[in-house]
């Protein structure tokens, strides 16, 4: 019989790739996503797909790996400002992951596969980066055979700043001379892949090519339009406690967003899809809204 791999977020912007994939190697997947329109997505490539929320408990996905042998979890919420604030960071990255790892324990799950964040146990003040960081301890703690990737952000992950381009501003906050080597999500889930069978406890990921934010900024610019505009970092500071008053859920956006955006994020060098060529493929009437 063939092994099962439970993918958890399937329909996520990583995990669809990750999907296509596995599909790909003809690998037998049960997938697992929140919304109708995430089984929509994945539903091409399985037919065994859970629809829940796994924040909400154990007995929701209770036996979701039963007869399972790998868990692949890209289950988080999204860090983009432009989506729906649905549950917080916590709730989703940190409960519903949990919950997943309770049932692998159960079922005796031989090997799970998390993917987390770069700066997860650097910036603990960050509900992002915490939430991230408490279920890798978890996983750690666990007993089960593991592997944690820590990328740095996806291409997909910086559609904000094509989206605010499209609204004729791209902010860039301090003096945008932080560094990272994002990654295109189709790139990073060979990386995924690669890692299905063994592979080091922790490692962490990026892409080809090295750009500071200003940079990456400009590119957005002659791809799209739109003006950069330097926010000094004490005023996006202050910015933060605006939000934070009326919405928890942007507040903890917004301030990753600047942790990310004002220290380097550069992580072991992967792939070859280079930021330059994915603004190139973006359709700015399909892919933005
Ligand atoms: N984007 C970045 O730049 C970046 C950078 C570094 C690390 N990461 C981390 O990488 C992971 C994947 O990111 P992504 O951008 O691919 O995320 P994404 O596009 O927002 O996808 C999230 C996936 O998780 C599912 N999901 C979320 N909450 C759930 C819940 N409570 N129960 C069941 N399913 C749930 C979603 O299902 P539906 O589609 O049905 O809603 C979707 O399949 C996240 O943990 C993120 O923090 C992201």
């Amino acid at each position: 019989m063939k092994e099962k791999i439970l993918l958890a977020g399937a329909s996520g912007a990583l995990g669809l790739e990750v999907l296509k994939l596995l599909h790909e190697q003809g690998k037998d997947v049960r997938a697992l996503v929140h919304s109708a329109d995430g089984a929509d997505k994945v539903s091409d490539y399985t037919d065994d797909i859970w629809k829940a929320d796994a924040s909400e408990g154990n007995e929701i996905i209770k036996d979701i790996t039963k007869d399972v042998s790998m868990v692949i979890s890209t289950l988080g919420k999204s860090v983009s400002l432009f989506t729906d604030r649905g549950k917080s960071f916590m709730e989703n990255d940190f409960y519903a992951n949990s919950n997943i790892l309770d049932d692998a324990k159960k079922n005796k799950v031989k090997r799970f596969l998390y993917v987390s964040i770069k700066g997860a146990e650097k910036a603990l003040e960050y509900e992002v980066a915490k939430s991230h960081k408490m279920f890798e301890d978890a996983l750690e703690a666990s007993g089960l055979d593991y592997t944690i990737i820590r990328p740095v952000g996806f291409f997909s992950g910086l559609n904000d700043l094509a989206i605010m381009a499209k609204r004729k501003v791209i902010p860039i906050i301090g003096d945008g001379d932080s560094r990272t080597n994002s990654i295109h999500q189709k790139d990073l889930a060979k990386v995924v892949v690669r890692y299905l069978n063994e592979g080091p406890e922790i490692l962490e990921v990026g892409g080809p090519l090295v750009h500071t934010r200003r940079e990456m900024a400009d590119m957005v610019a002659d791809r799209i339009g739109g003006k950069v505009i330097p926010v000094p970092e004490k005023v996006a500071e202050w910015g933060m406690f605006l939000p934070e008053m009326v919405d928890d859920d942007i507040s903890a956006k917004l301030k990753y967003f600047k942790y990310v955006t004002t220290n380097d994020m550069i992580g072991e060098k992967n792939g070859d899809i280079t930021f330059e060529q994915y603004l190139s493929g973006l359709d700015l009437e399909k892919d933005l809204p």
